[in-house]
């Protein structure tokens, strides 16, 4: 991430040349409101929706515009050149910031931190995954609505806030929700140097049994023990090696969204109020069956990042060496979708295909043992998301 701005530039033209005849430009209108004043003529807007706009540029001016939003905005994408008016303008009649989260290149996705992430990987431990599944299983539900529901994200709170208790530019927080009484649980570390840049790495705290949830019983041990006891994994090694990223990094535990993805689109409604810059998501939802006898990880294409979704294929050829694919879901599965929506790259690297889901998901027999009795599958996605923070935030 060292040559971030020439490189982000050098991505973006070479995009554009792929498509030597895109010249229809679809971009943000507040990145189009700065952009202006730099651009060598005057430039008409074609047509206009969803906070952002249509423009006709030539290839030169398109490269241009790149260098300047880097340049003046310190941001990335943020811009797609189209290859007709009709396609630039149905891209953003349909879909406004969900398109853009879903097509724009959002940051630099070079792998140059190996000296870093191959020894984290080389830490990460199945026990100890396996052993948070089994505390968490032990609910008798996380329901967002139950008393055990409340308990059990307080004690997701407590052990992060026990992994990072050295660490003085880490803190651990519940994030109440005003509808609800099942808090959701953020961990920050403090970027040392773009702090104000953010990567996060989420899974979902809650389970549910059943239609309606209440006190019926919900181990929830694939669905999503397994997604936080991974991202525990991750905060266990990056804090007994005292890794201290340039960018910050939140990890994330999301009160229910087994009931709509409520506790997600209320964070990422609010940092989308806010402007926070947001550069990568990954959601983790379901880690521990492996379902799929020819794939160990499989990206849902739908409600995702393209570019970030290829950048997690290459962290897992190089640091975690398993097959693996796409699939998709076919609707707003997870809390993934919340942050697609808010117009932030998201992406859900998944323990199967689609067609070889865990039936037992939603039951009481969702379980650790009728999921294989052992956290390796889980420990797979440990390692990824070890090389996607390291990598996105240094
Ligand atoms: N973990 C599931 C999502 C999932 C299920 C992904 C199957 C891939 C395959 C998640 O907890 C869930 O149950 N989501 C709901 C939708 C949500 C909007 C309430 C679902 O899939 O019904
Ligand atoms: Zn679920």
């Amino acid at each position: 991430m060292k040559k971030i701005m020439g490189l982000i530039a050098l991505t973006l033209s070479a995009s554009v040349l792929a498509a030597p005849k895109a010249q229809w430009v679809t971009v943000d209108n507040n990145v189009l409101a700065k952009i202006r004043p730099k651009l060598n003529k005057s430039v008409q807007t074609l047509y206009s929706a969803q906070g952002a706009s249509v423009v006709k540029l030539s290839q030169d001016e398109i490269e241009g515009l790149s260098h300047v939003i880097h340049n003046e905005l310190h941001r990335c994408g943020g811009f797609i050149a189209h290859e007709s008016f009709e396609e630039a303008q149905n891209a953003l009649s349909f879909q406004g910031d969900m398109y853009f989260a879903k097509s724009a290149i959002f940051t630099d996705y070079t792998i140059d931190q190996s000296n870093i992430v191959a020894p984290l990987v080389a830490q990460v431990e199945e026990p100890s995954i396996r052993s948070m599944i089994e505390k968490l299983s032990n609910f008798n539900t996380r329901f967002y609505k139950s008393e055990t529901g409340i308990k059990s994200s307080e004690f997701i709170r407590d052990t992060w806030s026990e992994l990072s208790k050295h660490r003085s530019d880490v803190k651990v927080e519940l994030y109440k929700h005003s509808s609800w009484p099942q808090a959701s649980i953020i961990m920050t570390i403090q970027g040392s140097e773009k702090s104000d840049e953010i990567v996060i790495v989420g899974g979902h705290a809650d389970s549910i049994s059943g239609m309606f949830g209440g006190n019926s019983r919900a181990p929830g041990a694939d669905d999503n023990a397994s997604g936080i006891a991974t991202i525990t994994e991750v905060i266990r090694v990056l804090m007994q090696n005292d890794f201290k990223p340039k960018r910050t990094i939140q990890f994330m535990g999301y009160a229910a969204e087994e009931v709509g993805l409520l506790g997600s689109k209320d964070i990422a409604g609010n940092y989308k109020n806010k402007s926070k810059k947001v550069i990568g998501v990954m959601q983790l939802d379901m880690t521990l069956n492996k379902g799929t006898a020819d794939k160990d990880i499989v990206m849902m294409a739908d409600y995702t990042n393209g570019a970030q979704n290829e950048f997690l294929g290459k962290l897992i050829d190089e640091y975690v060496k398993v097959p693996w694919g796409y699939s998709r879901c076919g609707y707003g599965c997870s809390d993934h979708a919340s942050w697609t929506a808010a117009g932030y790259p998201a992406s859900i690297p998944f323990e199967s295909t689609m067609e070889d889901i865990n039936r037992k998901i939603h039951t009481p027999q969702d379980t650790l043992q009728s999921a294989g009795g052992d956290a390796k599958h889980a420990a797979k996605f440990a390692k990824l998301a070890t090389a996607f923070v390291v990598e996105l935030a240094n």
